[in-house]
């Protein structure tokens, strides 16, 4: 079949697409999936710089999501059936930039009525992220501000939508009017520029009667994160989700002490991989959601599988206003 291929790590123009790479048969409990598209996620740049915490074996295929049609079972497999739909995570970060993907059954999900599979291609991986942050860790309650960073990006947008599904108050930050446009367009009640005069601190501050954001969704890091505790409500709780930034948060352990705050890792796919059980019922309540028109994923672009590392690239240059997918 033809797949992306990743043979010695780098930036995105490492990757060549190669039409003989082997699918394989389903094995016990897995199925094959044929994929009519792949979503695509920051930490797949990640993972081919040799930079993410996973790193697969060289060659590899990157990409960990997708959705398409069930065309084999293996053995022992219930559900889901030949011919079933569905969106699907790979079992770890590689897999998904092919035209087939052999996935164990359990992480197969039905695609929920009405979503099309370029949507569904994007979906488990940013909103399986913003929900088991906001409410696994983040404890996230309606009638409570959160504020959430990079709020046009894949996570941002889905953490976005989905505190607002659930009821909070949402700030959104973003470097462009037009990403700010279209983080107020999917939800957020505010939108302010990091840099804003004073910097988004100050906004929050005055948005808030001084009292700051409960729940902080940072999946930026760097320069943000010391002016994100000061911007934190008392009992308040930072969500560390990534560092796009290229810079880790560094935290003034004094801040945490006195704002009284806590400061949380969310890492969905450990979580995931942990609690499958926990995961699957997140995704119910999420595929839901959709289903109540309440989730409205953004597909700002579609490349072919030869364009993956251009697909790569404009998530590198901050040029992507919501996600995009490959369709093989
Ligand atoms: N913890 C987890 O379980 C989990 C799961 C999935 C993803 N993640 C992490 O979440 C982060 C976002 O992933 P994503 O797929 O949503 O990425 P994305 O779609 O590319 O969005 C990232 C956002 O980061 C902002 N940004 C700020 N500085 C940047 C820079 N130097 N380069 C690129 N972007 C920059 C951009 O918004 P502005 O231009 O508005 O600043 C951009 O919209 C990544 O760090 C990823 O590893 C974590």
């Amino acid at each position: 079949m033809r797949a992306v291929v990743c043979r010695e790590l780098g930036p995105p123009s490492v990757l060549r697409l190669e039409a003989d790479w082997p699918a394989r048969p389903p094995g016990p409990g897995e199925v094959r999936v044929r994929l009519a598209a792949c979503g695509v996620n920051f930490p797949d740049l990640l993972t081919v710089a040799g930079i993410y915490q996973e790193k697969p074996a060289l060659p590899f295929v990157p990409g960990r999501e997708g959705a398409g049609t069930v065309v084999e079972v293996g053995s022992g497999v219930a559900t889901p059936a030949v011919g079933d739909r569905v969106m699907l995570r790979t079992p770890g970060p590689q897999g998904g930039f092919a035209e087939e993907a052999t996935v164990p059954a359990a992480l197969c999900h039905p695609l929920p009525a009405g979503m099309s599979e370029d949507e569904g291609a994007g979906f488990i991986v940013v909103y399986g992220t913003a929900w088991h942050g906001l409410v696994d860790v983040g404890r996230l309650q309606a009638g409570e501000m959160l504020l959430v960073h990079g709020a046009a990006g894949g996570v941002g947008l889905a953490a976005v939508e989905v505190g607002k599904a659930l009821g909070a108050t949402v700030i959104a930050t973003a470097s462009t009017r037009e990403k700010r446009d279209v983080a107020l367009a999917h939800g957020a009640d505010h939108a302010i520029d990091y840099d804003a005069d004073g910097g988004f601190r100050e906004g929050v501050r005055a948005l808030t009667g001084g009292r700051g954001a409960d729940v902080i969704f940072d999946p930026v890091g760097g320069r943000l994160a010391e002016p994100s505790l000061r911007a934190i409500a008392p009992e308040g709780r930072l969500l560390l989700i990534g560092f796009t930034s290229g810079e880790y948060a560094r935290l003034p352990a004094n801040i945490i002490l006195v704002k009284w705050a806590t400061v949380a890792a969310v890492r969905f796919g450990v979580f995931s991989r942990k609690y499958p059980a926990r995961a699957q019922a997140s995704l119910a309540h999420l595929a839901g959601l959709y289903e109540l028109g309440k989730l409205r994923p953004r597909i700002a672009q579609r490349f072919g599988l030869e364009e993956a590392s251009t697909a790569l690239e404009r998530l590198r240059d901050r040029a992507v206003v919501g996600k995009v997918v490959i369709v093989p």
